[in-house]
Formats: C-alpha cells, sequence, structure tokens
C-alpha cells in the first residue's frame, strides 16, 4: 500500500481517481504548520501540495519514506528541491494544466483595472449611481511591457495583441524567434521595457534572481501613471516601493493576486490592499474549473505513475534530458544498472573513474538517462534504496568519482551496445552490455573476452587457465552442491590462454562451493555476482 498525504486543496476528480487506485491510502490535512507537517510526514510515500505548505529541508529530513513531492500547480517556490534531491526524492508539478486560467486572470486583473470594475460594482450595490466616476482607459493603442515570455507570459501577449496592444517583452533566456511567433517584440534589457511600457506585468517564476527584481530604482524608470500586473509571485515586485509609488501617484494603479506571504497579513501588506488604486484577489490565478480538475488529475496520475515505477513525467529533478518517455526505455535503463551494479561488484579499489558510451540506436540518443541509471546500479550494492534516478549523479560526484559520457551513431556487432569501463584506485574493467530483441538484457564484452550472456538474476564469474576437465569440474562441485546451472557462456583470449565463465544459477553458491572453487589449480578468480 502506498501513502499519500495531501496538504491542500485538491480537485474532487483528482481525490476520486485515489479512491479507486487498490493500492493507495491516503488522507487529507489541510494546511499542516510546520510543526505538524514533520509530525505526520514520515509515514508516507509521497505528498500532494500547492502553494499553501511550504515543503522545506526539515519536512525532507522528517519524511523517511517520502519517495515523490507533488505540487498541484507549477511554482516551486514553496518546495526546497536541493534539500528533496539530497534524499533522493522526486518533485514534480503539473506545469500546463492551470497556464490558460492564470493567463486568463491576468487579463481579468489588467481590465479590472483599467476599468475601475470592482469599484464601479462595489458602489452600484451600495445603492448609488455615479457613472463620471468611473471613467477608465483603454487596453488599445497602450504598450504592455511582460516580463518572462514562458507559458504564460506568451499567452497573455497573443490576447494582449487581441485587444489591439504594442506588446514587448524581456526575458533573457529565450529566443527571439519565439517572441516573434508570438507577436512580441523581445527588448535585451529590463529598462528598455520598463520606459516604454504603459502596462508592465510579471510572469517569471520566485527565484534569487527575480526576488525585488522590481523595487524603487526600476519602479523610478517606470512612466508616470504606468499600471503593473503580478499574477505571478509575491516578492518579485518590491512591496514597499510599490506601495510608495500608489501613494505618491507614480504608478497609477496595481492588480495583484499574489503577495510575499500569504495569506497577506503584515502591515504593509493590509495597507497595499486597502489602497483605492489596487485591485487584489487572493492568489486565484489558477481557480477554474477547468484548471482545478486537469491539475488534480495530472499529479495523481503522475504520483502513482511514480510510485509504481513506470513513469516519470514533469518530474523536475530527475537529471533527464526533458521529455523522455520512460516507459519505453525502461528496459535500456535496467541493462545500464544491470551493467553499473555489475561493475561494483567486481571491481577492487576505490573506485576513480566511470566513463559511460553509449552506441547504436536507441541508445545513442540516450546517454544522459542511462548514465544516470548505471551511476544508480554502481552505487545500489553499497547504498541499497538510499540511491535512486534524482541522487545518483550527486553521491557519485560526492563520492570524488568522476564521471564522463560519449556517445556514437553506430555500434559496430550489435544494433545498441552501452560500454562501461570502470578505473578504481587498484584496476580497469571494462564491461559491455546489449539489448537483445529489444527486451532482453545480454552481457556482451568482459574486457577483451566476447560473451552473449544473460544480464539477471545470480551468476558466478569465473577466469581459469584454458587447461582441460574446467568445465566439468566445476559443474560437478556445483552440482554435488545443489547449485543448478541455467546458462553457460565461456570465452577465452587464446587457446590455451585465460578463459572468463559467465554461469548463470538458479540459487546462491554457498562460502563452501567458492571456497573449493576457488582451491582448483586452474582456478585464477571466482565470484558471485547477483543482479
Ligand atoms: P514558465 O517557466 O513557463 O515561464 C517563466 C519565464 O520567465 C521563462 O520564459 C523564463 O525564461 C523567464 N524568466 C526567468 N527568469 C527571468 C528573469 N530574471 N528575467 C526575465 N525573465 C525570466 O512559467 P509559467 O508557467 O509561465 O509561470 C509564470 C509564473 O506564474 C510563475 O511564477 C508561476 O508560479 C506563476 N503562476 C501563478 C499562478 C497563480 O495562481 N497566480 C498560476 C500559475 C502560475
Ligand atoms: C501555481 O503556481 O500553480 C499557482 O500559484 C497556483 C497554485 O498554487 O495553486
Amino acid at each position: 500500500m502506498y501513502r499519500i498525504l495531501i496538504t491542500d486543496d485538491l480537485g474532487q476528480a483528482g481525490l476520486a481517481l485515489l479512491k479507486q487506485a487498490s493500492d493507495v491510502q491516503f488522507d487529507v490535512v489541510k494546511l499542516p504548520d510546520r510543526k505538524t507537517l514533520n509530525e505526520i510526514i514520515g509515514v508516507y510515500d509521497a505528498v500532494i501540495t500547492r502553494s499553501g505548505t511550504p515543503l522545506d529541508a526539515s519536512a525532507f529530513q522528517a519524511a523517511r519514506r517520502l519517495k515523490i513531492a507533488g505540487r498541484a500547480g507549477v511554482g516551486m517556490d514553496n518546495v526546497d528541491i536541493d534539500a528533496a534531491t539530497l534524499r533522493g526524492i522526486l518533485v514534480m508539478n503539473t506545469p500546463e494544466a492551470n497556464t490558460l486560467a492564470a493567463t486568463e486572470m491576468t487579463l481579468a486583473l489588467m481590465l479590472a483595472l483599467c476599468r475601475r470594475v470592482p469599484w464601479a460594482d462595489a458602489s452600484i450595490k451600495r445603492g448609488e449611481w455615479t457613472r463620471s466616476k468611473f471613467n477608465g482607459v483603454q487596453l488599445s493603442d497602450k504598450t504592455l511591457g511582460i516580463i518572462g515570455l514562458g507559458r504564460i507570459g506568451s499567452r497573455v501577449a497573443t490576447r494582449s495583441r487581441a485587444f489591439g496592444m504594442n506588446v514587448i517583452a524581456y526575458d533573457p533566456y529565450i529566443s527571439e524567434e519565439v517572441a516573434n511567433e508570438n507577436g512580441v517584440e523581445l527588448v535585451v534589457d529590463l529598462d528598455e521595457l520598463l520606459t516604454c511600457s504603459d502596462f508592465v506585468s510579471v510572469h517569471t517564476p520566485l527565484t534569487s534572481e527575480t526576488r525585488g527584481m522590481i523595487g524603487a530604482v526600476q519602479i523610478a524608470k517606470m512612466k508616470n501613471g504606468v499600471r503593473i500586473i503580478n499574477c505571478a509571485r509575491g516578492g518579485i515586485i518590491d512591496e514597499q516601493a510599490l506601495y510608495d509609488s500608489l501613494v505618491s501617484g507614480k504608478i497609477a494603479g496595481a492588480a495583484i493576486d499574489v503577495y510575499s506571504s500569504e495569506p497577506p497579513r503584515s502591515e504593509l501588506l493590509r495597507n497595499l490592499l486597502a489602497l483605492d488604486n489596487v485591485v487584489a484577489s487572493p492568489h486565484i490565478g489558477a481557480n477554474t474549473h477547468e484548471a482545478q480538475r486537469d491539475v488534480a488529475v495530472q499529479i495523481v496520475n503522475q504520483v502513482l505513475d511514480g510510485l509504481r515505477g513506470v513513469n516519470f513525467c514533469n518530474v523536475v529533478n530527475l537529471p533527464f534530458v526533458e521529455g523522455v518517455d520512460y516507459r519505453s526505455i525502461q528496459p535500456y535503463m535496467t541493462l545500464a544498472e544491470h551493467i553499473g551494479s555489475l561493475q561494483m561488484q567486481l571491481v577492487r579499489g576505490r573506485i576513480e573513474r566511470v566513463e559511460v558510451e553509449c552506441r547504436g540506436e536507441p541508445v545513442d540518443k540516450l546517454v544522459k538517462p542511462l548514465t544516470v541509471a548505471l551511476l544508480k546500479g554502481l552505487l545500489y550494492p553499497i547504498l541499497t534504496d538510499a540511491v535512486n534516478y534524482v541522487n545518483a549523479p550527486r553521491l557519485a560526484d560526492e563520492r570524488g568519482i568522476l564521471v564522463s559520457q560519449t556517445r556514437h551513431p553506430v555500434a559496430e556487432d550489435y544494433s545498441n551496445v552501452i560500454l562501461c569501463r570502470v578505473t578504481s584506485s587498484v584496476e580497469s574493467r571494462l564491461i559491455g552490455g546489449a539489448l537483445f530483441l529489444h527486451q532482453q538484457p545480454r552481457i556482451v564484452l568482459m574486457d577483451d573476452f566476447r560473451l552473449d550472456a544473460l544480464l539477471i538474476g545470480r551468476a558466478l564469474v569465473t577466469v581459469n587457465k584454458d587447461v582441460p576437465g574446467v568445465i566439468g569440474t566445476v559443474g560437478s562441485i556445483l552440482g554435488n552442491h545443489g547449485v543448478n546451472i541455467a546458462e553457460w557462456r565461456m570465452a577465452r583470449d587464446e587457446p590455451g590462454g585465460t578463459a572468463l565463465s559467465f554461469i548463470n544459477i538458479d540459487s546462491a553458491a554457498d562460502e563452501n562451493v567458492l571456497s573449493e572453487l576457488r582451491q582448483l589449480s586452474s582456478m585464477l578468480d571466482v565470484r558471485q555476482v547477483a543482479l
């Protein structure tokens, strides 16, 4: 049974999916404070949250069983991703599901601010009929400056253009082509955007770089009477500077959905919300029926897939290339893991370097995820469940293991092959594996020996002098001890030279068997491995 904790409002459609899942037990504990969260989180395999519950390092420290932290939404500023990564916890979000909701909310706020809709509404409900008080400004022919032209920013741009606005954007991380496709002029520095815009709307994530990026200095550069919209994250705009400029009239109006602390209880925020030129909402950008349904269904499916190990969608801390379909590459990942595990079980000394080479299709395109899987397999024999796809590269790095990756479109003898050379303080070993029929992991190379051995289960790896009688003697010893041989593959460097055997066995060989084998005069090395 997987235990899942839900700490925020989650749409009914998502809860219904959880109820249907026979392998899931879930609890809803809404907005627990830090102490409560840390007390309860230890028994759960996954947690699903929105922006209301911070998942900080202390929560991840207390989360002994946690495998997945799921964010039902986009913003990850309430999740300490580094702390999760170190503990090997997958962090995932649903980046697309509420994009349209937040886009439309931005436009709703911008229009409400220009036409003073909330004040007009309140006035008529008080029984007043004061039409002349509610003179607004039009959007058409005005310049909108968008900071952050990602999913939401670009959609705000296209919709604002439909209102006849001239749209410019500042986003140093997107290309001019993307901006052009959205009919937006990309400006190269923020100051240019600030000096030209009648409306400024922020759509960046909250990061150390964007926190406070619009402060008193930036506001001073803006046009007098500018209007500002923040439907992204509180803290991107300095709230004290915003308040001061709204009071002075430098900024004509602001529309705000998000706050540096939520709910907004500080004196500054209460004063800001009380201003007559501020339209405010309680972080409801994502609150449409459609967005909440989609966010809930997506995050629940993603978390269940992740827990069951069948897919890893929208994981923000997987060291994979984006867009890899885990299901289709899973057999190759298992092959890479087994190669890593075999290396760790065979190599002597402290591992210093791991070189991974992926040859042939499709592995040449998968060198990044396959290296991660190989490192996971390599570290598993010493770290067991503490290592996973999320933290394997970090843990390898912490151990001073240098990792390199290369790829080649052609594999000479096989359609695909993953080669791994491990260099330790005392030796260097090369192991190559290939997937036969897209399913069967086989080991095809061990140093100078070419093989075709099954890379699953238990096996004995023996090296002996190539003299007559060894196979018979080894077979008899195993048979006498009740160890059944499943497959036996042998390779030798030259007649009368050295032979390597990869012997798949159905049950473990105990120490007596191993020592009897080692005592054979022709035997040079006997190792037992389990994959
Ligand atoms: P996104 O990642 O698609 O886009 C963000 C863009 O910001 C990217 O193009 C990135 O290049 C740009 N960017 C990053 N740093 C920048 C910087 N220093 N200067 C300029 N541009 C920078 O994200 P999105 O899905 O469009 O979300 C945008 C924001 O909206 C996020 O903060 C998200 O949390 C927030 N959001 C709020 C609500 C809500 O309920 N109010 C709902 C959804 C999303
Ligand atoms: C988000 O980042 O997805 C939004 O802020 C909405 C939310 O947290 O629910």
